[in-house]
């Protein structure tokens, strides 16, 4: 289904990544968005104009004359190192949508790149984090590639999306990997604010009040997220579908289901492009009961106390709110792609429209099987009778 390669993420020589375990939550966004380590403020502001005019020169000749400051690279704190692969990101993909490729473009910048991975654990360009929360607030520093309105709303919509998706991930997979049980009260809370996470991100994948606009994304930008080779290795470039909404799915229905390997194989791919803490929450789950096999076992159970009940319908709320955020979001995608180019075109996340679709519709017959569960649960209380009634005299 999807094209990536393998991500060859590979430890820092102390053997831990630098942002290893860190949510983004504790990455300093401020002070990477502040960072401009290799003095690229004045070229990152002319971008928009150098690639109207497809001046392939001017953006080469930028990119050139930054490599004497490269050599900095190996003293940089991780967040001037998050800075610095943005910017270079940013350019190298500028000159790929204009029809060059790596190999083009010094290979000190290319080595700069590589490099990086062991300072941050994360692939060797720029990802939805550094043009999204990593992108600097200051809408005079912002990095654009057109400059358009419609690119800032999907970089502010971008990131203001990826809090909530983190926490919302961050909380399920926790409740996976403690063996936390429908039944007891964590699973209840959990479950309710990872819905109301879902929700406030879904408000960002709304056309009306965002100023998302997906015509202008396929027409105008599209054509900067472009994949890219870093030393012979194919790289995706950022998308919104590399937010860790996969790592819920992950969690909540995901982690041990075996009947559509395409789509664990997409989890896989999408995981690969965010934080080490993402990858690793991802990762960790594989093979254990996910929430939705714990709450329909606990509900075929003769006895369903009225806690596990009350845990069930939280989860329940949980995909209700997964489906809601996906049925606005193929809106966008539909609106996005038109007939003609829907056999053509893939997202820069690098996978088809097609997938939208199963997604959405996998993730509402999870829905319906946990509300035919709890249809089906024994009543509660008449558990609780039945219960009372069985016990010896
Ligand atoms: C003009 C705006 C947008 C368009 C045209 C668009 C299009 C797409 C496409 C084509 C995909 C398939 C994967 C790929 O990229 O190859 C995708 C996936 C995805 N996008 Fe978007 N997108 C947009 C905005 C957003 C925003 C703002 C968010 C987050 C708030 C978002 C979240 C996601 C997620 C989580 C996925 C993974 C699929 C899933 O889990 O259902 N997208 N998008």
């Amino acid at each position: 289904m999807t094209t990536l390669t393998p991500h060859p993420v590979r430890p820092a020589p102390d053997g831990a990544a630098p942002l290893a375990g860190r949510w983004s939550g504790h990455v300093p966004a401020a002070r990477v968005g502040r960072a401009d380590p290799l003095g690229l403020d004045p070229l990152m502001a002319r971008l928009p104009g150098l690639n109207r005019d497809g001046d392939v020169r001017a953006i080469m000749g930028g990119l050139t004359a930054v490599v004497p400051a490269l050599e900095a690279l190996p003293g940089m704190r991780t967040w001037e190192v998050l800075a610095a692969v943005r910017d270079l990101g940013m350019l190298v993909a500028s000159l790929v949508r204009h029809g060059l490729t790596t190999a083009d473009v010094p290979p000190e910048v290319e080595t700069a790149l590589a490099s990086s991975v062991a300072r941050t654990g994360m692939v060797p360009r720029e990802t939805i984090l550094h043009y999204g929360v990593w992108n600097p607030a200051d809408a005079g520093r912002r990095r654009t590639f057109t400059g358009d309105p419609s690119e800032y709303a999907l970089i502010d919509c971008s990131a203001a999306a990826t809090g909530p998706l983190e926490t919302a991930a961050r909380g399920l997979s926790a409740l996976v990997e403690h063996g936390v049980e429908p039944g007891e009260q964590r699973f209840e809370t959990t479950c309710l604010t990872a819905a109301r996470e879902l929700e406030h991100a879904a408000a960002y994948v709304r056309m009306e009040h965002t100023g998302l606009d997906p015509v202008f994304f396929t027409r105008h930008l599209r054509p900067y997220f472009d994949p890219f080779t870093v030393h012979g290795v194919s790289y995706h470039a950022p998308a919104a579908a590399h937010l860790p909404l996969y790592a819920v799915d992950q969690a909540v229905w995901a982690a041990d289901d075996t009947r559509h390997p395409e789509l664990a194989e997409l989890r896989t791919d999408l995981a690969a492009y965010g934080l080490p803490a993402w990858t690793a929450c991802h990762e960790g789950l594989r093979g254990e009961d996910s929430l939705l096999t714990r709450t329909v076992r606990a509900l075929g159970s003769s006895h369903v106390p009225v806690t596990t009940m009350v845990g069930a319908r939280a989860l329940l709320t949980t995909l209700k709110a997964m489906v809601a955020f996906r049925g606005r979001h193929r809106r966008l995608v539909r609106a996005a792609y038109t007939d003609e180019q829907r056999q053509s075109q893939i997202g820069s996340g690098g996978v088809g429209q097609d997938v939208i679709d199963e997604l959405l519709s996998v993730t509402r017959d999870c829905a319906a099987l946990a509300g035919e569960a709890i249809r089906s649960a024994p009543r509660p209380a008449a558990a609780a009778r039945d219960h009372a009634e069985r016990r010896p005299a």
